[in-house]
């Protein structure tokens, strides 16, 4: 029995949930497993109703669930930063969640604004250190609202935190992939500490992988080559900062914020899957937000748990689906209704 904790949060977030979970609950069937759920109403709504963001018991009930499952946060009402910061890197730092994972995979029929690229040429996986680098919070100002303000952010790269990142990198790419290649993305001309200690820890960690293939570049390339040549990768693992901008590319050539799934992950403990594209709030209550980012979400979760063959059913659907059904992955765009696409996923599982 898995103990799933579901955060709908905002927007449409709770529309796209709805269908992830009804996804779900079909794989629950077919494949012989159960799942519990404990809904938590967090997000901008009961954060401008109570002005609370996130309860210490609140925090600590986590702690006990197999996984979260995240629907959106963000409230147009709520100025921007503090949902981010107190609920959602709040929950990735205090449960330490130190990957995310992001699957950039271009399913059949998915529009690529990237020409003459198939399938076959988008599949890769990016690895994402999840709780240091820029998004530490360390640094501060001095002189603050004067003309001789200085404003520091600090990049904190620990060698520990450096090490299980990569290290979970070497075995996704060595367990999980046909072609086991990993390529570090860095800038190692000019981040010449931080970016040193990655390479560095990269190098001395391969040793122990020898079937994983190396590759190293530096972040400002590989946005031109995932544009370029995306079928050069297999797995990218990179610090928090890259990884926040490369992911979002890889969403986009991948057929947009519809599809793009995103898992924050401490192999053994509780870890939040989401679909990355937000709470889309001007979409809200319409029935026309694209839900396969949650159930993509959804079948993330289930490989985390290791229900592998429940996860890779749940992804076929999708591509099914997305190949013989939809016009599109846009929202109002797909030729059906939110809950009709969850209804054709379900059917085709
Ligand atoms: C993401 C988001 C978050 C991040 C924001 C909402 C804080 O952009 O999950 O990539 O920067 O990590
Ligand atoms: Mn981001």
């Amino acid at each position: 029995m898995y103990k799933v904790a579901v955060i709908p949060g905002d927007g449409t977030g709770p529309e796209q949930v709805n269908e992830g979970l009804k996804v779900l609950e079909a794989a629950q069937e077919k494949f012989n497993f159960k799942m519990e759920t404990v809904e938590y109403d967090l997000g901008g709504e009961r954060y401008l109703r109570s002005g609370d963001i996130l309860l210490e018991h609140e925090l600590e009930e986590l702690k006990n669930f197999d996984a979260i499952f995240l629907g959106a946060i963000g409230h147009p009402d709520v100025k921007p930063g503090i949902l981010e910061k107190g609920l959602l890197l709040e929950l990735r730092f205090k449960l330490d969640q130190y990957i995310n994972l992001r699957p950039v995979k271009l399913y059949p029929g998915v529009y690529t604004p990237i020409k003459d690229k198939e399938p076959q040429d988008i599949d890769f996986v990016i690895v994402r250190e999840n709780t240091e680098s820029l998004y530490s919070g360390a640094g501060g100002f001095m002189r603050k609202d004067t003309p001789q303000e200085i404003a520091v952010q600090e990049s904190i790269n620990t060698r520990y935190g450096v090490e299980r990142c990569l290290r979970y990198a070497y075995d996704y790419c060595r367990t999980k992939r046909q072609r086991k290649k990993l390529t570090l993305c860095g800038k190692t001309n000019v981040l010449t500490y931080s970016a040193d200690l990655w390479m560095r820890v990269f190098e001395e960690l391969g040793l122990s992988y020898p079937e994983v293939e190396r590759d190293y570049a530096h972040v400002d390339a590989i946005v031109m080559w995932m544009v370029k040549n995306p079928e050069w990768f297999d797995v990218i693992v990179t610090d928090n900062m890259f990884g926040d901008i490369i992911t979002d590319l890889g969403a986009m050539i991948q057929g947009g914020m519809g599809i793009a799934a995103g898992g924050n992950i401490h192999p053994g403990r509780v870890s939040m899957f989401e679909p990355i594209g937000g709470s889309a709030p001007k979409y809200t209550g319409q029935g026309i937000i694209n839900p396969l980012a949650s159930i993509c979400a959804g079948a993330m979760m289930l490989d985390f748990f290791g229900e592998t063959e429940a996860a890779e059913s749940i992804e076929q659907a999708v591509g099914d689906v997305c190949k013989n059904k939809l016009e599109s992955l846009n929202a109002g765009a797909m030729g059906y209704s939110t809950s009709e696409v969850g209804d054709l996923v379900v059917e085709s599982l």
